[in-house]
């Protein structure tokens, strides 16, 4: 599959093709009931990377920051008319992580290192989309719009900025949005996994970008996605593969590429959050399932690193490799540590054989971006 020259795989509507947890701010053990076997043969035992050479350098100690308190006490202390419910942390291996509030369980950490990478993957997903916000076709005044899992807000801010008409809303499970926003956004601590807390057709527009892993129940969501919004609104999911794949073979199964695909795909089955959102059609399977139509699927390939020919493609794969290099621990820990069992040291080898791949130039991987808008039909 080569790129097109604006990045697009495939827009297609209509059919689709062929188609556990812990809690305490002061814990250090992870709490997602182990599994050092796992169900999928392939995924390499964590011994397997400690017999791979690898220069020493790679394996850097401080890729592990055991003290961890400086972004939890930035939080802490913007954040103070909170309930203190939901400031509850958990600790893997000096990182913080959302604890588990009813169903919401979050595989990325909260703090400020991953927040720097979200900002970083917020640039990313604009310069994807050459800079829209959003590519359901919604009229410029609607009224009430909401940013389901709103990170640190990036979208919703500058979604609120576009739309200085719209009543914006922004939702997560974690309090690490900004204090100081335009007028038009809020944010509100909710559980995506949970009924929604929102009146039926109350929004014009329900975006969605980057929750895989994060979702208990597609179809369920979708649900009540279709429920809040109003007859004629619109829906958007932008959603990203863990597959780092390659045309050329230079991402091979057991390579920590490879790899790190199988650990997602198995860990998502046994945390019971799909990563395979991409892989399984999900969002539009759910989205015509809620009831939604004239559905609109748009993928984008998207280089990491900045191997690809083309001054778009390069751009888009220095700034997807940066958002990985930016935390590559916080996106490893959870699943590796916490999901499958491996110690601080075994996640800690494959850290550094997979940074050690990423800076690889002959290795020329790519994933793909799926976004999905659909409407909801006026006479529902
Ligand atoms: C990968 S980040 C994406 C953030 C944002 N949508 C973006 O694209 O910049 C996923 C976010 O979902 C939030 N999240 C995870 N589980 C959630 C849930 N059950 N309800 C609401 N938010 C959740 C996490 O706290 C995190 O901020």
């Amino acid at each position: 599959m080569g790129f097109a020259d604006d990045g697009k795989v495939a827009a297609h509507s209509g059919p689709p093709p062929a188609a556990a947890p812990a809690t305490s701010p002061t814990e250090d053990a992870p709490q997602v009931a182990p599994a050092t076997t796992t169900g999928d043969s392939s995924i390499l035992p964590a011994s397997h990377w400690q017999t791979v050479p690898s220069s020493e350098d790679d394996i850097d100690d401080d890729d592990f920051d055991d003290d961890g308190d400086s972004a939890l006490g930035t939080v802490l202390s913007s954040t103070a008319s909170l309930s203190s419910s939901i400031l509850k942390y958990r600790n893997i291996h000096g990182r913080t992580f959302h604890s588990d509030i009813g169903k919401a369980e979050a595989w990325t950490p909260n703090d400020e290192t991953q927040t720097e990478s979200m900002d970083i993957n917020h640039h990313l997903c604009t310069l994807v989309t050459d800079g829209k916000l959003h590519l359901a076709p919604i009229p410029d005044d609607i009224k009430k719009a909401i940013d389901i899992g709103t990170g640190t807000g990036i979208w919703a801010i500058d979604f609120a900025d576009e739309h200085p008409g719209t009543e914006v809303i922004g939702t997560d499970v974690s309090p690490i949005q900004p204090g100081w926003v335009p007028p038009n956004l809020s944010f509100e601590i909710d559980d995506a996994n949970q009924t929604w807390t929102w009146a039926d057709d109350s929004f014009d527009y329900v975006h969605l970008r980057c929750m895989f892993g994060s979702i208990a129940d597609w179809p369920a969501l979708y649900r009540e996605a279709f429920r809040v919004c109003k007859p004629g609104g619109w829906i958007e999911d932008h959603e990203n593969s863990v597959k780092f794949d390659s045309d050329d073979g230079s991402v091979t199964e057991d390579s920590p590429m490879g790899q790190w695909t199988k650990v997602f795909w198995e860990g998502g089955k046994k945390f019971g959050r799909t990563f395979r959102v991409v892989e399984d059609e999900v969002q539009k399977r759910g989205m015509e399932e809620a009831g939604f139509v004239d559905v609109v699927v748009t993928e984008f390939k998207c280089p990491v690193g900045p191997w690809a020919k083309g001054e778009r493609e390069k751009q888009l794969g220095l700034f997807a490799k940066l958002v990985l290099e930016t935390d590559i621990e916080g996106y490893v820990l959870y699943m590796w540590s916490a999901v499958m069992g491996w110690t601080k040291e075994e996640t800690q080898v494959y850290i550094a054989h997979l940074r050690r791949q990423l800076r690889d130039p002959n290795v020329h991987s790519w994933y793909l971006h799926r976004i999905v808008y659909a409407r909801k039909p006026l006479t529902a």
